[in-house]
């Protein structure tokens, strides 16, 4: 960790997470641990085949099998209103994963598509008479390979709102004219979030069916309040969702998928509450994850390492009934001067379960191939590959011409090359040897995006000295709990265990989806918004009042400290909330609060890193190890520098996993991943992660609110990159194509 400036507040320390006793006590509720009465369990029938119709669905065994309550098929499920998703044009809500009517069509469109829902008395007995249904289908011949369909790829309206094709200058061109130039292809594979936690819905109607509850594993439960009372014609605040704690999301539980809603159908039907949590092969079936990427990346430079041509474009695979481009030239947006810069994606419509956002989509595969060929580039002038980077940054936004709110990127650079001794690189490969192993050094760029998005929350000062803040953001493992509540604290001048943060529950005020990184930024500036109409009310009551030494006060005149407001002018003068309060007989005070990012955006906002690795290689196996990694951030003010180095180490360890060992393996014959499973699967465990040593700038970020950055996506992004470039520079072996297993590298 960095050498610390003592801080007066909060925000800064190292506090530990106010959740961590519940989950290491077993008593924090995941959503398929609440218990209500006279539950019942459902289980999912999945398609067995990728395109065409149901012919036929025999429901006759399943539902005469023990414990059986109903089976729910397209010819008998309540029909469900369709809802916008994610990255539509609408004025609904977009948290569905997909337009597909699931149970309100004989269409098929993916391979596990969910074609009937079981109810049973318990989860054996709904799993058995799954097990029961056979189904007839007029099968359809099913597009399932990128490769094959590439020529039929097209160019989205945007990628997220971006140009799907960017030409700046003649960056053919330039490339055709330069004197050194890389023109390669990388490839990722397809990806699983694999949270521990499997997907799970307990959906809990009224008895006069007006009014439904609903525990979700979600990233999003306004999202899936909205998108609920839309499908069922419910009043939203009829609609409550609860997602306490969440077991890993990365992205996966960022959308409603299929289960959800189909939980609340049967629901419907039995009228009793229905728990339906997917197995994870169910997880696999009909969750969407990662999209493969195809993408050149082609950089052109002269004498002096200056760029002359970037060129970033690609394919990705989505479906028809989804949105998702999966924006990889993103990074290339931003990091790197060049007066020609050529961006496009294309995108494949395939007959597949709709993919989405994981682990910094975009991001993370687009900086395997951009700082690999950075890399590549280096390698080719003969320069080093930080010096390269540092004589191509850019002024000025590369693209949209913004100024940078902030980015220290060299100064990333510098601290990590002082710490983890990048002088002692050799260039050349297959130069530094221990025995059998070859050591290469290996270095990249990490990069991600600083959104905030439109929040609320609501805040309570009590007579006791306490507060307590709401809002419907989450804690699914970041440490948002706890960075929220350092936050509070310091907007009301209370101690840290004077406050408390409850989240991750609809009937609190809005807060955005636990996506994109957003979370602190939008969520605290909405609890600033909220304390500062709190402490005026508070203000208001003491100035008008004889009795209050704050009497006559204005509100810019007092400071709120200790408990209490006190004159700014003269720190004797002033009284505690539990006096205010008293005296006007109330037990406490509340405000609600909203924010939103400033119109027009005037700046360029990005959060960057450098991240360093070692590698060992066998050179008889081929196994990589990696050694030492250690990377170096640039993400604004730290809220909580405990918690934020285990974001950054956990992003860096999912890194090593894309380097290394992650892939869904996708049968493109049949339409369905052959792998699902965590002991096939196969992330990262205990002896594949080194020490990651962790280093922050803490430099602030003027625009943003508590100068803070989200944190959570940015310790994956360019990971890969710096592993494959130490694998390069241990063996002279360029591996392109994710992950880098033994049989590439040999
Ligand atoms: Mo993150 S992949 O935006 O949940």
């Amino acid at each position: 960790m960095s050498p610390r400036v003592v801080k007066p507040g909060a925000i800064g320390q190292p506090f530990s997470r106010v959740d961590g006793r519940l989950k290491t006590t077993g008593k924090a509720t995941f959503a398929a641990e609440y218990n209500i009465d006279d539950v019942t369990h459902g289980a999912l029938v999945f398609s067995r085949i990728a395109r065409g119709k149901i012919k036929h669905i025999d429901t006759r065994a399943a539902a005469n099998a023990p414990g059986v309550l109903s089976v729910l098929t397209h010819e008998n499920a309540p029909a469900m209103k369709p809802t916008a998703v994610f990255g539509e044009e609408s004025d609904q809500p977009g948290a569905a994963s997909s337009s597909i009517p699931y149970l309100n069509t004989d269409e098929i469109y993916f391979y596990g598509q969910p074609i009937a829902v079981i109810v049973a008395e318990t989860l054996e007995q709904a799993e058995h008479a799954a097990t029961l249904v056979t189904v007839d289908y007029a099968e359809q011949e099913a597009k399932l390979s990128l490769t094959t369909e590439k020529s039929h790829a097209v160019v989205p309206a945007n990628v997220l709102g971006e140009p799907a094709d960017l030409n700046l200058g003649d960056a053919a061109g330039a490339l055709a004219a330069a004197r050194y130039k890389v023109d390669n292809v990388y490839s990722t594979p397809p990806y699983n979030h694999n949270a521990i936690e499997l997907h799970a819905t307990l959906a809990h109607w009224s008895e006069d069916e007006t009014s439904l509850t609903v525990y979700d594993a979600t990233q999003y439960v306004i999202g899936i309040q909205e998108m609920l009372a839309t499908k069922f014609s419910l009043a939203k605040d009829h609609v409550r969702v609860i997602g306490s704690f969440v077991g890993g999301g990365f992205g996966g539980k960022g959308n409603a998928w299929a289960h959800v809603s189909l939980a609340v159908a049967a629901a419907q039907v039995v009228k009793r509450p229905v728990k339906l949590m997917l197995s994870r092969e169910g997880v696999h079936l009909t969750v969407g994850g990662r999209t493969p990427t195809e993408q050149r990346v082609a950089l052109a430079a002269n004498d002096d390492g200056k760029l002359t041509a970037l060129i970033h474009t690609g394919f990705t695979q989505t479906t028809a009934h989804n949105n998702f481009p999966e924006q990889f030239t993103f990074p290339a947006r931003h990091l790197y001067k060049s007066a020609n810069i050529w961006l496009r994606q294309e995108i494949v419509h395939l007959d597949i379960v709709p993919n989405t956002f994981m682990r910094a989509p975009g991001e993370s595969p687009g900086t395997f191939a951009l700082e690999s060929a950075i890399d590549e580039l280096a390698h080719e002038i003969g320069m080093d590959p930080i010096a390269l980077r540092a004589r191509n940054e850019p002024e000025k936004d590369p693209v949209q011409g913004l100024p940078f709110s902030m980015r220290n990127i060299t100064e990333a650079y510098r601290v990590g090359a002082e710490k983890f001794a990048w002088s002692k690189r050799h260039a050349v490969p297959r130069t530094v040897r221990d025995g059998r192993y070859l050591i290469g050094y290996g270095v990249a760029t990490a990069f991600y995006p600083a959104y905030q998005f439109p929040a609320a929350a609501k805040v309570e000062m009590h007579a006791d000295g306490t507060a307590l803040a709401q809002s419907a953001m989450h804690e699914m493992g970041m440490g948002s709990a706890t960075a929220q509540a350092q936050n509070l604290a310091d907007e009301l001048g209370l101690a840290f265990d004077k406050v408390r943060f409850e989240y991750g529950d609809s009937l609190f005020p809005d807060a955005p989806v636990a996506g994109g990184s957003n979370s602190t930024i939008s969520v605290g500036a909405a609890v600033k918004a909220a304390c500062d109409a709190a402490k005026k009310r508070l203000h208001g009551l003491a100035c008008a009042d004889d009795a209050s030494p704050l009497i006559d006060t204005r509100y810019d005149e007092v400071e709120c400290r200790d408990g209490g407001l006190y004159r700014k002018d003269d720190a004797t003068q002033g009284e505690t909330f539990a006096a205010i309060l008293q005296r006007c007989a109330m037990d406490k005070i509340a405000a609600e609060g909203k924010a939103a990012p400033s119109e027009g955006q005037k700046y360029s906002m990005g959060s960057y890193g450098a991240q360093f690795c070692e590698v060992r290689v066998d050179e008889d196996t081929g196994e990589v190890r990696v050694s030492r990694f250690l990377g170096v951030f640039d993400c604004g003010t730290i809220i909580n520098p405990k918690t934020a180095v285990s974001q950054w180490r956990g992003g860096i360890t999912m890194g090593l996993g894309m380097a290394l060992t992650e892939a869904a393996l996708f049968d493109v014959r049949r339409g369905h991943i052959v792998n699902p499973s965590l002991a096939e699967y196969h992330v990262p465990v205990n002896l594949d992660v080194p020490k990651i040593e962790i280093h922050f700038l803490d430099i602030p970020d003027p625009q943003t609110p508590m100068g803070a950055h989200g944190i959570g996506e940015i310790g994956i992004t360019g990971v890969a990159a710096a592993v494959a470039n130490a694998v390069f520079n241990a063996t002279g072996r360029r591996i392109r194509d994710l992950p880098i297993t033994l049989d590439k590298v040999l």
